[in-house]
């Protein structure tokens, strides 16, 4: 048991997260029943939202964000180049033009300095947890969409994440190795009734209920998805978010842990979160030298690191933005050079111990 693989995330499940299901299973409604309101109602308390609409994923949510924000075909939405790809596809869906702005060194995230007036819409995404600045905005575009699929339970000298203080909308992603996990799942916060509105809308196939018409009657005033989530993941998501801050404290420990163990390595450790910000280290990345050798060296050892991310700009489908590789230096500097180590809750002490011993072993050699 002591070499068995280590992955850089992995979810935290305990007899409450399996009571939870199994008792939705035993229950008449498995999806369009009473929990997904319930875990609706609990994530905008928890962050301190008007509204919440959850969808079946992150990705469908950030659709749905896109969809509800009105942003015209053509018009510039810019996002960061250091994200997955679904960050940037939500502004395709629309029929947006993405635009890539580089990152801040010092946080990894979007440098919001360098958003022009040019632009009509911001994905910002939270890269490894911690909270961009939105403060940084010199022009604000006319729609602001917070990627918050590394970040649910961070916070800002504004508020919680999600609380959608300086933002049109907030995404989350509750994919197994994220803050919380549904398995699949996602969720938009917004103040706006409008808003929430078409959300609710959109991942349901455009249907306008017409009670007045008869209890069966509904129009389909626009063109929407199935994009819902059961009430299986929002029974699993409601159990999930009465542990968030646990979760949220237990994934800090370990980051100043790895603050203290790695200090006398010759790497660079992730950027920290300012005064007033809390980080949520969905990821803990460092920068090393040679990262080929170091990454190969510590899959060789069991340990399942990965890289976050391929840059936006490196992949094929990206080709018509006109940037190729080395264009974005900020992004393309901190790419070469990144490896997310292990973090998540039940991540041991001797599994991180693991990790920095190999590091050291191979940074060393
Ligand atoms: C920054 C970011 N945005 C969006 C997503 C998409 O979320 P999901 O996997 O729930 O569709 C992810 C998931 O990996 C992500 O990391």
């Amino acid at each position: 048991m002591t070499n068995a693989r280590v992955p850089y995330g992995h979810q935290s499940l305990d007899e409450d997260d399996l009571a939870a299901v199994r008792q939705v299973m035993l229950s008449d409604r498995l999806t369009q029943g009473p929990v997904v309101p319930e875990f609706e109602t609990a994530v905008a308390n928890s962050v301190g939202s008007r509204f919440a609409v959850a969808f079946s994923s992150g990705t469908a949510a950030l659709h749905g964000a896109a969809f509800a924000s009105g942003l015209h075909p053509g018009e510039v939405v810019v996002t960061t180049p250091l994200t997955f790809i679904a960050s940037l596809n939500c502004i395709r869906y629309v029929g947006a033009r993405p635009a890539l702005i580089d990152i801040d060194p010092a946080t990894l995230n979007i440098d919001l300095t360098q958003v022009s007036e040019a632009a009509a819409g911001l994905v910002a995404v939270h890269y490894a947890g911690l909270p961009v600045d939105l403060r940084k905005l010199r022009s604000r575009p006319r729609i602001v969409i917070e990627d918050a699929s590394h970040s649910l339970g961070a916070s800002t000298p504004y508020g919680p994440v999600g609380n959608c203080a300086l933002s049109d909308m907030t995404v989350f992603s509750f994919h197994p190795v994220k803050p919380i996990t549904t398995g699949e799942g996602g969720m938009v916060t917004t103040n706006s009734s409008v808003f929430a509105e078409s959300l609710r809308r959109f991942r349901n196939h455009g249907i306008t209920p017409q009670p007045q018409k008869g209890a069966w009657c509904y129009d389909v005033t626009e063109l929407g998805y199935n994009y819902r989530m059961t009430d299986m993941q929002a029974a699993l998501g409601l159990s999930q978010l009465r542990k968030l801050s646990c979760f949220v404290e237990r994934r800090n420990a370990i980051a100043d842990r790895y603050r203290t163990l790695l200090t006398n390595l010759s790497l660079l450790l992730p950027p920290e979160a300012e005064m007033g910000f809390r980080h949520g280290y969905h990821l803990f990345p460092v920068r090393v030298d040679n990262r080929r050798q170091v990454f190969d060296g510590l899959r060789a050892r069991g340990l399942d690191v990965q890289v976050h991310y391929v840059p936006a700009h490196h992949h094929g489908v990206n080709i018509d933005l006109g940037l190729r590789p080395g264009d974005l230096p900020n992004c393309d500097a901190a790419y070469d050079r990144l490896v997310s180590l292990p973090i998540f809750p039940d991540l041991t002490d001797r599994q991180q111990d693991r990790v920095v011993n190999a590091l050291r072993t191979i940074l060393v050699s």
